[in-house]
């Protein structure tokens, strides 16, 4: 049977072999929006999570984590309650709710949509004629829809699930500054649950309304913004930048430029902010995203959120859905930390300089990355058809399974017994090993393939007479005859080969 290299091929891998599963809970018919992930897929998000982890750490990011759950004032100090919104419209007769920006990128892909006012988008779904797919009659104005998720705590005190985890890492700000001994600029990082009430969600793990965000936050004066040393070391490195003023003369293709020349030529304003841009860009590229896929697009001013001064989403090309904005990158200036000391009436004024007399509330840049998003477009990239194999060619660092070892027969215990043994070294020596005898070789080969399995160690009958095995290549198939006392450390070797990305850290 000839297996096409589709979408529907990719989706329903995904499902079968334990990476999403949902709209949850399935059982009971499903609830839009919420998926659940399987062994595979915590698999590779842990793995995800860990190397990030230990990035930031490089980069000299510390760890906070705070309430996913916030009372009112919050929110209404950071501007969500008023102006976390989305355009949405109503169909005449059914009444059907449709988020206006998506319903015309869906009618009218060649548009860019991003950036458009509600008046403009009004515009055009009068000129193109659009009309409710379901009932066929027109629409309404388009109006204001609030994403905050409601809830009561307690004796009914009414509080919101957080939209972003940002917000809560902005309040423990006089708390930050006292541990880091008022040294910044202060960087700081959250990993956790958001939560939205977005409008009939569609996009799979893309668009749910509970999902992961590891947003990194840095704290630093106007000063510093301008003269920063950590950007001094990575100036030189060329991203693939799309501002906005080559998107309105209807430009899609990103320029590749150095980011000092991006600050020469002011498509970038600030030398800490290009930074930032940096630090996102190494994050995606050491997932082993490739190149080409990526992108970093501009925000117009239509389109930035309430808090941003400039914002760049750094997206991912994908087949299903196009480009996906899997982080954005916010200059949110002092607006939040200002709000919530005027909000609660503390004083977030420090000293940043050598002079301790002169004092200035910090500002704040923002790597905010969306972690559903990086495993979606992660798959996605590493997603292939090669003569009838269905292969996911993730990051030998990243795949749920390192190496998966087989018994070559099922029904001789000597050879499962050896397999079993070579199964538990590679556990002892914390490799990340599956062991499968079900099935025929071929079988468990491509199970395998379709979870991304680097290396499959087979145990034959020669292993019995020689303490031999074979490891056999995810992507190249080649096969190694191998010692099993060297298994680990040839394994370990082969991991750090895919630890060099080639540009300077
Ligand atoms: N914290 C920024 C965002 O949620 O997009």
């Amino acid at each position: 049977m000839k297996i096409e290299n589709s979408i529907d091929t990719f989706n329903s891998l995904l499902k079968r072999r334990g990476f999403v599963w949902g709209p949850s809970p399935e059982i009971y018919g499903g609830f839009a929006g919420f998926y659940s992930y399987g062994p595979a897929g915590m698999a590779l998000k842990n793995n995800i999570l860990a190397l990030f982890r230990k990035e930031c750490r490089y980069f000299g990011f510390g760890e906070v984590e705070c309430p996913t759950i916030m009372p009112s004032i919050v929110w209404e100090a950071s501007g969500h309650l008023e102006r976390f919104i989305d355009p949405v419209m109503r169909c005449i007769k059914c009444n059907t709710l449709y988020r206006a920006d998506k319903f015309l990128q869906e009618n009218l892909p060649d548009l860019m949509v991003d950036g458009l006012s509600f008046e403009e988008m009004e515009k055009l779904i009068k000129k193109h004629k659009l009309i409710c797919p379901k009932c066929g009659n027109s629409m309404q104005k388009i109006e204001e829809y609030n994403l905050m998720l409601k809830t009561s705590v307690g004796n009914n005190v009414i509080a919101y699930l957080r939209p972003e985890t940002a917000t809560t890492t902005y309040l423990l700000f006089n708390r930050l500054d006292q541990d880091a001994r008022r040294q910044y600029p202060i960087k700081i990082y959250q990993y956790g649950k958001a939560y939205r009430n977005e409008i009939s969600p569609r996009q799979g793990v893309l668009r749910m309304r509970s999902f992961d965000q590891f947003e990194l936050q840095i704290f630093i004066s106007r000063e510093q913004e301008m003269e920063y040393e950590d950007y001094e070391e990575v100036k030189n490195n060329a991203l693939p930048l799309l501002d906005w003023k080559l998107q309105e003369n209807g430009i899609n293709k990103p320029n590749l430029i150095s980011l000092e020349k991006a600050i020469i030529d002011k498509i970038l304003k600030k030398p800490a902010y290009a930074y930032c841009l940096y630090v996102s860009y190494y994050l995606t590229k050491i997932l082993g995203i490739p190149e080409e896929l990526i992108r970093f697009r501009q925000h117009s001013l239509n389109e930035r959120a309430h808090y941003a001064d400039d914002a760049w989403d750094l997206e991912i090309k994908t087949m299903q859905y196009g480009w996906v904005e899997i982080c954005g990158i916010h200059d949110r200036t002092d607006y939040d930390l200002k709000r919530h000391a005027e909000y609660s009436k503390q004083n977030f004024e420090v000293s940043m300089g050598v002079d301790p007399t002169v004092k200035e509330i910090p500002q704040v840049l923002e790597i905010a990355f969306g972690i559903d998003r990086i495993i979606y477009t992660l798959l996605e990239s590493t997603f292939n058809v090669e003569e009838g194999r269905l292969i996911l060619k993730i990051n030998p660092n990243l795949a749920p399974n390192t190496v998966a070892v087989f018994p070559l027969v099922r029904n001789k215990e000597n050879i499962r017994k050896l397999a079993l043994k070579v199964h538990r070294e590679l556990l002892e020596n914390r490799i990340g090993s599956f062991f499968d005898a079900t099935g025929s070789i071929g079988k468990r080969y491509r199970r395998q393939d379709e979870l991304g399995t680097p290396y499959c160690i087979t145990i034959d009958y020669d292993s019995i007479e020689d303490n031999t095995v074979t490891i056999r290549d995810r992507d190249s198939m080649e096969q190694m005859r191998v010692k099993i006392s060297d298994l680990s450390e040839i394994i370990k070797k082969k991991q750090e080969e895919h630890n060099n990305i080639n540009f300077t850290k």
